[in-house]
Parts: structure tokens; C-alpha cells; sequence
């Protein structure tokens, strides 16, 4: 493996952390190759990350913003929380944009559009969701009002949104949920009809997407999203694309036939694809040897190279979050972590320099 070392920097100022796993304030690189520019060039839409922002420390990080804003790093970025049901409707018809605003402001100074996340879910819910005494008449009056209060508020300010986010379990049934539970199978094609009509209504372009993990290859899962699509094709409700989230653990990451497979399954269906949420994690420690980074590397090579090469329709690949320090991961997966394509001192990993080769590409030389 040929260890990459960046040239030029900018310091990252540091506050005291829990986290023994944080050097001394570092640098930061800047200077090429860019992962956007580079996925424009190619003729994509973007390289995206998500960004846990405001109300976090990503937020007032200034090294961390520095990366995140710069047009040639990212295209696209993704609120990790800020658009959930329990941040944007608190109580019952009572709706908050102000976080939302925030991001959306930032996103657009930066040039990035912004893929809207998410409206249904079962998790994030507000209390008065998960709590409330409901039939499928009065949920469904819920969910009809949370879908098109908030296409109708931010428009076209939502490249797309995902109307419903992991509906599914791994065997292809849905999960279980306050929706499902209480409205039956029909809440995923209502949810859909909603959002169609609340686009219709503004006249806008606006994206709709079904957004999932483990359908990012041949399997249970990813069959039943097919027939999810074709379904709402069936009633002429809109279905834009699929968000294959794309967590991958290190060794354990589809290959790029099998990730090109399952993406030409959803693009003859006539959808678009946008690897939505791609981190791939060390399922053990040590994160940081010369062998686990070419490993990682490698994967996130195989995975990139997926999207290059299954053509337009793959219009893009957001990683979520980029650096090892605001990574979701530790806290949901104990002992796991090293995820993200830049370190947790915001240095850039062989996986970043990886995707720079996929794209291009070119044969991977650091994994
Ligand atoms: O808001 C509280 C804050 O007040 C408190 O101080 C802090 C202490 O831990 O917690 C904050 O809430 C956290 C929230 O993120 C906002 O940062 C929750 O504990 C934490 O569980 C929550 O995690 C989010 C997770 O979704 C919830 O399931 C992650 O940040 C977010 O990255 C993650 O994103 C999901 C996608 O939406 C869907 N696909 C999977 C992906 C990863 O889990």
C-alpha cells in the first residue's frame, strides 16, 4: 500500500474529548484530488456527505466546516437529523424549520443540494407519534399533513426527498412500525400518493425516493424494494429513485458486480440510484494499520465503482458524515468504528484516495 501524505494544511482546533482515540490539534489537507469535482467531471450530480448540523459540535467546528463547504469536496449534503419527524413536528401541527432552515442555508452558501431526509420512519418519531391512541383513519390523517406541510414549505429547496425511510425487514417483509401497525400495508403507497400531490401542488421538480439499507445487492430485500416500485408505478403514484444507504462493514462489502446487479435491477424499473449513506466500518479494533486501510480502501473502491460504471442513472454517492470523529457508528455498533474516509484528526484516508481512483477509473493503487 502506498501511504498518501498530504502536503498542505490548515490546523483543527480541538477541544478536550472523551475519546482516547483523539491526537493533539492537527492538520488538516486541502489540495487535490477532489471527490465532487472529480464525480462532476464524470457527469455525475455530486460526491455528498451527511452533516449532523446545527446543534452538534460539527456545527461550530471550524476545521470540519472548512472541508464540508468547499464546493470541490461536496456537491450534497444531507441532514443526519435535523428534517426528522421528532425535530420538525414536535407536537401535533405544530411545525419547527428552524434547524432545518439552518442547514438548508449553509447547504445552499455552499453551493450543495440537499437530499431531504427523511418524512417517514419508524424511528425519531415525536412522542405524541408513538404514544397517541390512533386508528388508521386518524394516523394516516397524520402522516398526510406531516408529508405535505413540509414538500410544501421547502419546495424546490429539496433536490429530493426520501418519503419513507427503511420500511423493510431483512426478509423482505415490512417492519414493524407505528405506520405499518396501525395503517396496514396501504400506509406505503398512501405516503407516496401524498407526497406526489404535495409536489404536483408546488409545481417543482422535486425528487421522491425510497431510501434503505441491505438493497444494495442481490437478496430478499432487494427484490420486495422491486416490487415496492413496481407497485406504485402500478397506481401511478411517483417514485423517483432508490437511496441504497450502503453501511459496509471491512471485508464483509458487496462486490462490484453484485452492488452493479442490484442497482441495474431498480434502473430498468425506470428509477434513478444514489448511494445515500456509504460508510464502511472495522467491525474490530485496530482501525488504523497499513493492512485494515487497504482493505477499507479496497471496498470503498469496489463500491464507488459501482455507481461509475452502471451509468447516468447511479447520479451520485454521499458518505455519511466524513470523518471518523462525528461518525454515527461507535455509539449504535460498541467497538466498531474507523468508518469514514477522513480520520478522526481529519486526515484523509487511502479510502478517500480509493474513491478518487474509481471515479476516474483508474486501477486502485492504494488498496
Ligand atoms: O439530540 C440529542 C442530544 O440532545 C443529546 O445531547 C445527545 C446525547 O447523545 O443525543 C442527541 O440525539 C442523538 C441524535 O442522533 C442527534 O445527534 C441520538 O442520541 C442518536 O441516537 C441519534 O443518532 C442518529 C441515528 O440516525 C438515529 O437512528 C444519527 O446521528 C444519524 O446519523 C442516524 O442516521 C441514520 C439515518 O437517518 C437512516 N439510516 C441509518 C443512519 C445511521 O443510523
Amino acid at each position: 500500500m502506498t501511504t498518501v501524505l498530504d502536503s498542505s494544511f490548515v490546523l483543527r482546533p480541538r477541544v478536550a474529548s472523551a475519546c482516547s482515540c483523539l491526537v493533539t490539534p492537527t492538520s488538516t489537507p486541502s489540495g487535490g484530488p477532489y471527490l465532487n469535482q472529480l464525480m462532476k467531471s464524470q457527469g455525475k450530480l455530486w460526491f455528498g456527505t451527511a452533516a449532523d448540523i446545527p446543534g452538534t459540535d460539527e456545527t461550530t467546528d471550524p476545521a470540519y466546516l472548512t472541508i464540508l463547504t468547499d464546493p470541490k469536496n461536496f456537491g450534497e449534503m444531507t441532514p443526519a437529523n435535523t428534517m426528522k419527524f421528532m425535530f420538525t413536528e414536535p407536537e401535533q401541527g405544530v411545525f419547527n424549520y428552524t434547524g432545518s432552515d439552518y442547514f438548508l442555508d449553509l447547504a445552499e452558501k455552499s453551493g450543495d443540494l440537499v437530499r431531504c431526509h427523511n418524512l417517514i420512519w419508524l424511528s425519531q418519531l415525536s412522542p405524541w407519534v408513538t404514544e397517541g391512541n390512533w386508528t388508521a383513519e386518524t394516523l394516516t390523517a397524520v402522516m398526510e399533513n406531516h408529508i405535505k406541510t413540509l414538500i410544501t414549505h421547502w419546495s424546490d429547496r429539496c433536490y429530493s426527498w426520501d418519503v419513507i425511510n427503511e420500511a423493510l425487514a431483512g426478509n423482505g417483509s415490512f417492519s414493524s412500525s407505528i405506520w405499518y401497525d396501525t395503517i396496514g400495508p396501504d400506509y406505503f403507497h398512501l405516503a407516496y400518493q401524498f407526497a406526489t400531490e404535495a409536489v404536483e401542488a408546488t409545481g417543482k421538480d422535486i425528487k421522491l425516493y425510497y431510501n434503505d439499507y441491505g438493497i444494495e445487492s442481490p437478496g430478499e430485500k432487494t427484490t420486495a424494494t422491486y416490487a415496492l416500485i413496481k407497485d406504485l408505478q402500478s397506481r401511478n403514484i411517483r417514485i423517483d429513485g432508490v437511496g441504497l444507504e450502503s453501511h459496509f462493514e471491512v471485508g464483509g462489502t458487496p462486490s462490484t458486480a453484485d452492488q452493479l446487479e442490484a442497482m441495474q435491477g431498480y434502473i430498468a424499473l425506470g428509477v434513478d440510484v444514489v448511494q445515500t449513506e456509504l460508510d464502511i466500518r472495522f467491525p474490530t479494533a485496530p482501525y488504523y494499520n497499513e493492512t485494515g486501510q487497504a482493505e477499507q480502501a479496497q471496498d470503498y473502491y469496489q463500491s464507488v465503482a459501482a455507481c461509475m460504471l452502471v451509468g447516468p442513472h447511479c447520479i451520485g454517492t454521499t458518505v455519511w458524515d466524513f470523518d471518523d470523529y462525528y461518525s454515527w457508528v461507535p455509539s449504535s455498533f460498541p467497538g466498531q468504528g474507523g468508518a469514514d474516509i477522513y480520520n478522526d484528526t481529519l486526515q484523509r484516508k487511502p479510502a478517500y484516495y480509493a474513491i478518487a481512483e474509481a471515479i476516474q477509473g483508474l486501477p486502485c493503487t492504494v488498496c
